[in-house]
């Protein structure tokens, strides 16, 4: 589309959680009916968004362990001049979760972009010696602060509100703060020519401010990880809740369902579990999200704003 037709252009790499779907050790009733090719399932590579205003230049919120395959089946990712380029030109990391950030480690071929994230997020970063494969001299960390527009673009900010969470999963000790809202885990904002698009693949609770922010955009991907609080624990799989595993369910009290009744623009679920119900066509699970207009994100679907 022609520059110009549209304030934000966003598609999505990928909308699986942790794991992808199917998850390559899952025999789940979803990953089951994966396996077997069921028609009413596609498979989903783990959640990234790609965004852009001018179609040049592309901002990646979170790095996916699939990011390779993620640009090799999106064309507007590839390089486009010899002998190196690249669109992507800055990545914004919303947590330093393994599904975050691993596909940094796709982007090391020297290649300069913009790495955008609150402090904790950068600190794991520098913490851990494989991402120094992104040269200091190719790969500018910025720092953020949270709450504060940060401009990616000409004409676009995105800003990181931290959403209740936890440390990344790998570096939790025996009774991790579960609704910290220190910034290990964060909803991107991204703003241009007016519009707004919210991206929140990580949130253990729908806090009334978190809500408020989320009522003023335009389209907002939420964390749609698990449609009942203890499915993990039901299905066999795990031993946590989705609450414990920083997610909040989308069903039941307090469950993302019921709160974005009274929100106004495109609600969309994203980094779905491959246990979640709701990756089923035809299941209640989905019907009962779909009837109140919330839509389900898959790999490559598009929003325009
Ligand atoms: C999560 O979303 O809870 C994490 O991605 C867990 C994980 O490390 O797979
Ligand atoms: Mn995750
Ligand atoms: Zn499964």
């Amino acid at each position: 589309m022609a520059r110009g037709l549209h304030a934000l252009r966003a598609v999505v790499l990928g909308s699986a959680a942790g794991g992808g779907f199917p998850q390559w050790n899952c025999r789940c009733a979803a990953c089951a009916l994966a396996w077997k090719g069921d028609p009413r399932v596609v498979a989903r590579t783990q959640s990234s968004l790609a965004v852009t205003t001018d179609d040049q230049a592309w901002v990646l919120l979170n790095a996916s362990p699939d990011l390779g395959a993620q640009i090799r089946a999106q064309s507007d990712l590839w390089p486009r001049e010899a002998p190196r380029h690249s669109p992507i030109a800055a990545v914004v990391l919303t947590s330093a979760e393994v599904d975050h950030v691993t596909g940094l480690l796709h982007l090391r071929e020297r290649q300069p972009f913009r790495l955008v994230a609150l402090q904790p997020v950068h600190d794991v970063l520098e913490k851990n010696g494989i991402f120094d494969v992104l040269a200091h001299d190719m790969v500018e960390r910025i720092i953020v602060r949270q709450h504060q527009p940060f401009a990616i673009a000409a004409g676009v900010t995105v800003e990181l509100t931290p959403t209740p969470g936890k440390v990344p999963l790998f570096m939790e000790e025996e009774d991790p703060a579960l609704a910290s809202e220190g910034g290990e885990t964060a909803g991107v904002l991204v703003r241009s020519r007016g519009r707004q698009l919210a991206y929140v693949p990580g949130c253990a609770d729908l806090t009334p401010s978190l809500l408020s922010e989320l009522g003023r955009a335009d389209a907002v991907f939420f964390d749609g990880t698990l449609f009942t609080d203890d499915e993990m624990i039901a299905a066999g799989v795990g031993a946590k809740t989705g609450r414990r595993m920083g997610h909040v369910p989308i069903s039941g009290a307090g469950g993302s369902l019921e709160a974005f009744c009274t929100l106004k623009g495109r609600k969309i679920y994203t980094h779905i579990n491959n246990t979640n119900p709701i990756l089923v066509e035809g299941s209640a699970e989905r019907r009962a999200v779909e009837t109140r207009g919330i839509e389900i994100a898959y790999d490559g679907m598009e929003v325009r704003l």
